[in-house]
């Protein structure tokens, strides 16, 4: 896929702590990017970091959905639920959410579909890490594991990544990525995490691959996978 493939790219979660490094990262570069919210009044500080256009609303409904996929070329989702979402009854954005937006996109005829999952998601990840995660945010985590199959199976190309803890650190751009099985663990900043979000699109090697990911602290058996992360406009 050339850059000039994806003219618009959606950021889902981009108020979040990954999806504004996303916004900084490609803000500035030659892409169209729009920001997701469900909060009106993040409007400005979107556009801050680095939106063109802001879509306001909420993944729990279809219709929210479509507004937000409409036109894009590519979606890169950050959302997630916070474990107080564990206190109340109902599904969660991780699941339901990125569903519902993956519907959306592929109607639209999106190429690319990015997702930021966890480690310890999927049946391959045993790591003591994955299994901490697992026991403490166990519903979080099967739901991010439907959004993943969905994806999987959707006719669209796919990125999965499934970091460690995440991290306010700064980037590093040493981060270790390889395959589901490898059990890796640690944390990882998610401006490292943004950094291969946002080049997902773009990168041959990201093509219908899902990744696990952790910081040059963080460790794990699996073989690293090398990847020429490319940000459009490189
Ligand atoms: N925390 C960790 O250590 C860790 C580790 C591995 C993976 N992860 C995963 O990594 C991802 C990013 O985490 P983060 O901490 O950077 O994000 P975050 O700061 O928690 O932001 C989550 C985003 O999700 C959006 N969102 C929530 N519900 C939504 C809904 N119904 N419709 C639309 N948007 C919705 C929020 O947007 P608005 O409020 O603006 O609508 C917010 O921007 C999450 O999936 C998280 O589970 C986290």
């Amino acid at each position: 896929m050339t850059d000039s493939d994806i003219d618009r790219l959606l950021v889902a979660g981009a108020s979040g702590g990954t999806g504004r490094e996303v916004l900084r990262l490609l803000g500035p570069r030659p892409v169209t990017v729009r920001a997701l919210t469900r909060s009106p009044e993040r409007r400005r500080s979107l556009r801050a970091a680095g939106a063109d256009e802001v879509v306001v609303g909420d993944l729990f409904d279809p219709d929210d959905a479509r507004r937000a996929a409409e036109g894009v070329d590519a979606v890169v989702s950050a959302v997630g639920s916070g474990p107080r979402a564990l206190l109340s009854p109902g599904e969660f954005v991780d699941g339901r959410g990125n569903r519902t937006l993956l519907d959306a996109a592929v109607d639209e005829g999106a190429e690319s579909f990015v997702m930021e999952s966890a480690l310890g998601v999927g049946t391959d990840s045993a790591s003591w890490l994955g299994s901490v995660f697992d026991a403490a945010i166990g519903p979080i985590q099967w739901a991010k594991a439907d959004a993943e199959a969905a994806i999987r199976g959707a006719s669209v190309r796919h990125t999965v990544l499934r970091p460690g803890v995440l991290t306010d650190g700064p980037r590093t751009d040493e981060v270790r990525v390889a395959r589901p099985g490898a059990h890796l663990w640690g944390a990882v900043a998610r401006a490292d995490v943004a950094r291969l979000l946002a080049a997902a699109p773009w990168t041959p090697e990201a093509a219908d691959e899902t990744f696990e990911v952790v910081g040059p602290c963080g460790g794990g058996r699996g073989e690293p996978i090398a990847a020429d992360w490319r940000l459009p406009g490189h």
